[in-house]
């Protein structure tokens, strides 16, 4: 008895599915953007109080809405095509969330939560992703013609154009003289180079630091410590593994600390 009474149900949410209100009750974000093998999270909640039967997630294909993953008060179910690549996170019927993990290109594109109700029938969210890339960034610190100056330049590849921030703890340091190059790359990435003569250093230790980030998307941010080496005594009794060091290098790179904040920045965006 229950099994026809279950199926009908579903039946009915056939029909329904196709009844979407124009003014839809759901709160999602409009464009989630993340980088290529980071997660990227869909959310979707139901703003008024409704008898929900199932949520649905789909994506957006040209054709057809392809079923992502669903579920009922009855259980749930990824579709097999999207195992290993999509699970739940919240699976309550009036809020929903679901996480892809190891993004890549194919992700990209718009995706439907929908709330499948009785009487009213589906009410639908609609979130787009954006796959970006972000490489680690690279830091390179050399020491210039000047005991009081070096030259950083920090260099990384990504997509869409990353903006690079050189930064230096010392308040007394300063950059001048920046310069920027810009290759663009054959898969569509940019690689850009900031480079800029660091001024000021007096011996003590210092970190410089390289933040890059792409529009609306993750940061990652490197940091080296660099500290002066003491400037060769005069009447050459220096002898040591001080003079096999390059000569033009007055630098020594103590450290390199690399730290990563992935953030998954998205754009909020109420519908
Ligand atoms: C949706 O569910 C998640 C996880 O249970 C919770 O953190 C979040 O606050 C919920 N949102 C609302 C608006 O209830
Ligand atoms: C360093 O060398 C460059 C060119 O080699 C020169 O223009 C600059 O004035 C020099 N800087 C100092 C502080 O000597
Ligand atoms: C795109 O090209 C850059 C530079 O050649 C490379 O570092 C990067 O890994 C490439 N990206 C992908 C997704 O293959
Ligand atoms: C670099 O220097 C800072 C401050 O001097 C220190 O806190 C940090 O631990 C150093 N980094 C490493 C990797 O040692």
């Amino acid at each position: 008895m229950e099994n026809g009474v279950v199926l009908c149900v579903l039946l009915m949410l056939g029909v329904f599915t196709k009844d979407v209100h124009p003014t839809s009750p759901i709160q999602t974000h409009q464009t989630v953007t993340a980088a290529v093998g980071e997660e990227a999270h869909f959310s979707c909640l139901l703003t008024e109080s409704k008898d929900v039967l199932q949520v649905t997630w789909q994506k957006v294909l040209p054709y057809v809405d392809k079923n992502v993953a669903t579920y009922n008060k009855f259980g749930q179910r990824v579709d097999p095509d999207f195992r290993n690549k999509v699970k739940f996170k919240v699976t309550e019927l009036q809020n929903s969330s679901i996480v892809i993990s190891s993004v890549t290109e194919q992700d990209e594109g718009c995706y439907l939560c929908l709330f499948n109700t009785y009487p009213e029938g589906a009410f639908k969210g609609r979130t787009c992703l954006k796959v970006c890339e972000l490489h680690e960034p690279i830091l390179h610190v050399r020491g210039s013609n000047s005991s009081e100056e070096s030259l950083v330049s920090c260099s990384v590849t990504a997509r869409p154009a990353p903006t690079v921030t050189l930064t230096v703890t010392q308040q007394h340091l300063y950059f001048s003289h920046y310069s920027t190059v810009t290759v663009t790359n054959a898969n569509n990435t940019l690689t850009v180079t900031k480079t800029a003569v660091l001024s000021g250093l007096h011996g003590d230790g210092t970190q410089v630091g390289c933040a890059v980030r792409v529009p609306s998307g993750p940061q990652k941010v490197v940091f080296m410590n660099i500290t002066e080496v003491e400037p060769k005594s005069a009447d050459g009794i220096d002898e040591d593994s001080r003079s096999e060091s390059s000569s033009n290098s007055k630098l020594m790179i103590s450290y390199f600390l690399l730290t990563t904040t992935s953030v998954l920045c998205l754009r909020y965006e109420s519908l």
